[in-house]
């Protein structure tokens, strides 16, 4: 197996382990995140004055965000790597949609086509992929956005990855948590195409220290 198809394939089976620990753990969450809800309200209302339309949630694990920007009338979507993850979101809420998918290669979901999004939210999610990748990642979601569109990020952040092998539960795991600066992540989405509207760092729920970043796609040529 490369190395890449490693780490992706680890991530799967750990979230797999604890997808319903995790549901568990963080499904009234938003409840004691004021920040994060009043970023995601904020990001429903760009969507929603850009003319609508799909919205991913990239990442989405049990589909908390999903289901959260749906109640505020965006027609959000989920997408996760984990089969047992979008299993929990299909079961949690019923009547959205949600597909397997890695954001490593979106070509493979279903119904997306270039410019066909109206927004993309990807929450701690990205915290799982490797620096190397994050290009790859950062072109295709500005591949599927339409220009203007808002792009929301929630991180760790930090310095440097750290291996995690216990998640919510005690499951045993084995993931890779990728902590960073926000300035760092503010300028590989410039390289990619991305202006970086509004970057915050916030202390967690659980007192680690939380990154957001809004940006919006570029049009072609700028
Ligand atoms: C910390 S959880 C966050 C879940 C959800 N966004 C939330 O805030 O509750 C990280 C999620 O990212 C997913 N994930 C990790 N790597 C991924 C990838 N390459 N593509 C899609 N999802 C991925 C995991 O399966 C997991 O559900």
């Amino acid at each position: 197996m490369s190395g890449a198809a490693e780490w992706l394939a680890e991530t799967r089976a750990s979230y797999d382990t604890l997808a319903s620990s995790y549901a568990d753990a963080v499904r009234d969450l938003l409840e004691e995140t004021p920040y994060e809800r009043a970023l995601l309200t904020l990001f429903a209302d760009f969507v929603k004055r850009g003319g609508g339309g799909p919205v991913a949630d990239v990442g989405c694990g049990p589909g908390r965000i999903t289901g959260f920007l749906s109640g505020l009338g965006v027609e959000a979507f989920g997408l996760d790597l984990s089969p047992a993850m979008i299993e929990v979101a299909r079961r949690e809420h019923p009547g959205l949609r949600f597909e397997v998918a890695s954001m490593t290669d979106l070509d493979r979901a279903v119904d997306l086509a270039d410019g066909s999004l109206a927004g993309l939210v990807a929450w701690y999610s990205l915290i799982h992929v490797p620096d190397d990748v994050i290009g790859t990642v950062f072109a295709q979601f500005r591949r599927l956005l339409r220009p203007g569109a808002p792009l929301l990020l929630g991180f760790h952040v930090g310095e440097g990855p750290e291996l995690k092998t216990r998640g919510y539960g005690g499951h045993p795991i084995r993931v890779v948590v990728h902590r960073r600066r926000p300035d760092q992540i503010a300028g590989w989405l410039d390289e990619s195409g991305f202006e970086v509207e509004a970057q915050m760092t916030l202390a967690s729920a659980e007192s680690r220290l939380g990154g957001i970043l809004m940006a919006r796609r570029r049009a072609d040529g700028q």
